[in-house]
């Protein structure tokens, strides 16, 4: 089964990037082909200053690698390592109606938060089905917000096989209930831009005012207390036991315990949880050449497999002459 993902590299790395999508995309290297990358063309749509778009690929590597992916057992690249996708892109753009991307909420979203739209936003979607279809993705690991756009690559991939014959793979996202929409501090979906993250790798200085900082309700410390829709207790089931999440619940539901207990809880188990990798991330850092080596071997292998499929399509539709 080929798996892939691919993530931008556009600010810190938050809870729902790890859960929503990264941890998966790690587990998926034990059992599938697993093809992962850093998707700075995107990151364009947002980030306009050059040194930092380049640090943060390095950065968005770093991340990957120190939290588990292995660039022996996978495809691990940086987008713009193969044009190739811009080019599959132009051509899937002659499929796509106007009206699809129209229709997509994260554009519908960016522009309602006074982001001035241009065409990179709009052809956001075409891009990310030419990272997909480019490599005959079977399965697309990704949160909830995602899955519009796995629907655009679909239409795409339809669209272009009832023209030309089957070429593409049609993909599926893989998205666990669980952790589809992990909540922010505020409740909210957690994402950049609305400022309410909790993120892996920063001091603990920060991390401990992130995590005092969710937002709760104003039951008195010794009334019970709702689990379910505290903020606090959904951010710790992403990480205790479950004997130690079921005695959590219990104290919640028996009064007596504070919130400030139960983040303070939260926030050692997310120091605790992230030190080894914010140690080895640190480490890939410093080396930066090496880093660069192992993004170029990786884009080697991508490339391979890019180049075929790109071949055919090619060939279907008459570019190649
Ligand atoms: P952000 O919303 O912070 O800008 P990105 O768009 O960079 O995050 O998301 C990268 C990946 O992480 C995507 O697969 C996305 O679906 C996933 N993701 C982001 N936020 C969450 C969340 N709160 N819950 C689950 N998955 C998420
Ligand atoms: N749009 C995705 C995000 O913001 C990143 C992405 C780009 C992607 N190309 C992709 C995800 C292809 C999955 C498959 O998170």
């Amino acid at each position: 089964m080929r798996v892939l993902s691919g993530i931008q590299p556009s600010g810190s790395l938050h809870l729902g990037n790890y859960f929503g999508m990264m941890k998966k995309m790690i587990e998926f290297q034990e059992s599938s082909e697993l093809f992962c990358f850093i998707a700075n063309y995107h990151a364009m749509t947002s980030v306009t200053d050059g040194k930092k778009l380049a640090r943060g690929t390095l950065e968005a590597a770093a991340n990957f690698l120190a939290l588990g992916m292995d660039p022996e057992k996978s495809v691990f690249w940086v987008q713009s390592d193969l044009p190739e996708v811009q080019e599959l892109a132009w051509i899937l753009s002659n499929f796509t109606p106007m009206g699809l991307l129209e229709r997509c909420h994260s554009y519908k979203d960016k522009t309602a938060q006074g982001i001035k739209p241009n065409h990179g936003l709009f052809a956001y979607p075409v891009l990310m089905t030419a990272d997909i279809l480019l490599f005959q993705s079977e399965r697309v690991p990704v949160g909830q917000d995602q899955k519009q756009h796995l629907e655009v690559a679909r239409d795409l991939a339809v669209k272009f096989n009832n023209e030309y014959g089957e070429v593409f793979t049609l993909p599926e996202p893989v998205i666990d209930e669980d952790v589809a929409v992990v909540p922010g501090t505020d409740g909210r979906k957690m994402s950049k831009s609305y400022g309410n993250t909790v993120d892996l790798f920063q001091d603990e200085k920060s991390l401990r005012k992130q995590i005092m900082g969710i937002v709760t309700d104003s039951t008195p410390v010794e009334a019970p207390k709702d689990p379910e829709g505290c903020n606090v207790f959904k951010l710790c089931r992403l990480f205790l036991a479950p004997e130690a999440l079921a005695s959590l619940k219990a104290r919640y539901v028996e009064g007596g315990m504070g919130y400030g207990e139960a983040k303070q809880l939260l926030f050692e188990a997310v120091r605790d949880h992230f030190a080894p990798y914010r140690q080895m991330r640190e480490a890939l850092l410093c080396d930066t050449d090496a880093l660069r080596a192992t993004l170029a071997k990786g884009a080697e292998k991508a490339r391979w497999a890019a180049r075929k499929t790109l071949g055919k399509v090619r060939k279907k539709t008459g570019i190649a002459y």
